[in-house]
């Protein structure tokens, strides 16, 4: 079947929430925004069908326990540390970033659990984080213009036709990446990164030298000493692998690939989405209703963006859609506002959720809303990361909600893209490899967990 295109035809009337009149494929009856076009139609059934037989990347059960953690953030006992690239590369995949990216997210959980004495929940813009919404459909260089990059699942950077046509088997090079990176990932947190002795090591080699590398050491080393004194005092510390317990997410953006990893549960007979374990539908795309569509079906939680842009009644009605027995740790909302536009947004937001009286987790991006261009590079200031956040903390203590959660764009890479601590804006173009979006790098993800630490003895 083909999909309608949002853009050139009215929305449908609009469907109540029976899931009985949904399947993995009832999308394709909706209008859809930031939809690739494929030439090839065969060629997309080929691999639509292909990845409808391949193994699922995620369990419904592991599905099941993220669902149980994220009802304990909703009642104000755990915190998301979400976070990983922008847009995850084909041309940079390898185990090292795999093991670095881990490395660190661990580093900044130790961080951020010692100092809030909740369990962080680690779940990383990873093993499928592919495909990228985009403001503009063209890319125009020296009066050549062709179809912007969508990700590296539906199109290439490199700018020539051919790598700017949307073609269909780059979902399956995303999936066996999304496998091996998942293989990696699942020997880390079992086996090969579990061990407490070792959390003190996890400094990244570039990092050494740093500061915050001194603060964080001495920080592991007395959570290290506080473990060997309860072992030695018989306290069993065998369920302290849960700690490196890791899930995955993306933006449920690319629909074709997202109904072909959908599956059915065998005990339920529900569906889940078994590309990931949690969701997200992008800023652009909560006015999308094939996307909505989409998600209302699958058992997964879910994330929705939301900016200045945001409609609060568009909201209002997708949360309707989405979770309509109103049910808690089902839906994130994620915020991103931006420094400025945070403060006059978020209160009325916050007080319509309440008087609408909706079960919601309330995180914060405080990337996407302070991305700038500085001489022709895309770039986010540190510093207004960190308003953005401190904003986002007074203003939902002020309203009585729980800060749930932190949304970042970050990677253990030694990379230059965001200015603060020692990169200045002249320095962006010594280590700039972001394919979309900047990331803080590893010490800047450690100074922010770090001021969040603080927060968290002031605010929780
Ligand atoms: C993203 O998370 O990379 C993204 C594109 O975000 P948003 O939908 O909030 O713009
Ligand atoms: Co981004």
């Amino acid at each position: 079947m083909k999909n309608k295109n949002a853009d050139s035809k009215k929305p449908k009337k609009e469907e109540k929430n029976d899931l009985d009149n949904w399947s993995p494929s009832s999308w394709r009856n909706h209008l859809i925004k930031q939809a690739p076009s494929y030439e090839d139609q065969e060629d997309l059934q080929r691999v639509e069908q292909k990845l409808s037989s391949y193994p699922p990347l995620i369990f419904a059960k592991e599905v099941d326990l993220l669902k149980t953690k994220l009802q304990k953030v909703a009642l104000g006992e755990a915190f998301i540390l979400q976070g990983g690239d922008c847009a995850e590369s084909f041309s940079r995949f390898s185990a090292d970033s795999i093991r670095d990216f881990y490395k660190l997210i661990l580093q900044m959980s130790i961080i951020l659990g010692f100092s809030s004495q909740k369990e962080i929940i680690k779940l990383g813009r990873i093993a499928g984080q592919f495909a990228k919404p985009r403001s503009q459909d063209f890319e125009e260089k020296e009066g050549i213009k062709l179809p912007i990059f969508r990700g590296d699942m539906i199109n290439s950077l490199d700018f020539n036709p051919s790598g700017r046509k949307h073609d269909p088997q780059r979902m399956l090079q995303a999936y066996h990446q999304s496998t091996a990176t998942l293989n990696l990932l699942r020997a880390f947190s079992k086996g090969g990164m579990a061990d407490f002795h070792l959390f003190a090591q996890y400094i990244l080699d570039f990092a050494q030298s740093h500061p915050l590398a001194q603060r964080y050491k001495t920080l592991a080393n007395q959570i290290s000493q506080a473990l060997c004194f309860a072992q030695s005092c018989g306290i069993n510390l065998e369920t302290m692998s849960n700690f490196c317990e890791f899930f995955t997410s993306h933006e449920a953006l690319l629909l074709h690939y997202e109904e072909a990893l959908c599956r059915t549960d065998s005990l339920s007979q529900q569906f889940y989405d078994c590309s990931a374990h949690f969701l997200w539908i992008g800023e652009r795309t909560l006015s999308s209703p094939a996307h909505l569509e989409f998600i209302r079906g699958i058992q997964n939680p879910k994330g929705l963006k939301v900016s200045t842009r945001t409609p609060i009644n568009e909201l209002l009605k997708a949360l309707d859609l989405l979770n309509p027995s109103n049910q808690k740790g089902e839906i994130a909302l994620i915020i991103r506002m931006g420094e400025e536009g945070i403060q006059t947004r978020l209160p009325p937001l916050i007080q319509s959720i309440q008087q609408h009286k909706k079960e919601v987790i309330w995180m914060s991006d405080p990337m996407h809303g302070n991305t700038m261009t500085k001489n022709g590079i895309k770039t986010r200031q540190f510093s207004s990361i960190i308003n953005e956040l401190a904003h986002f903390f007074s203003i939902t203590r002020e309203f009585g909600v729980y800060a749930g959660g932190v949304h970042l764009e970050m990677t253990g890479e030694d990379v230059t893209e965001c200015i603060g601590g020692s990169i200045t804006q002249e320095g962006l173009q010594k280590n700039y490899i972001t394919q979309c979006d900047p990331r803080l790098n590893a010490t800047q993800s450690l100074d922010l967990a770090f001021w969040l630490a603080d927060q968290f003895e002031v605010f929780i």
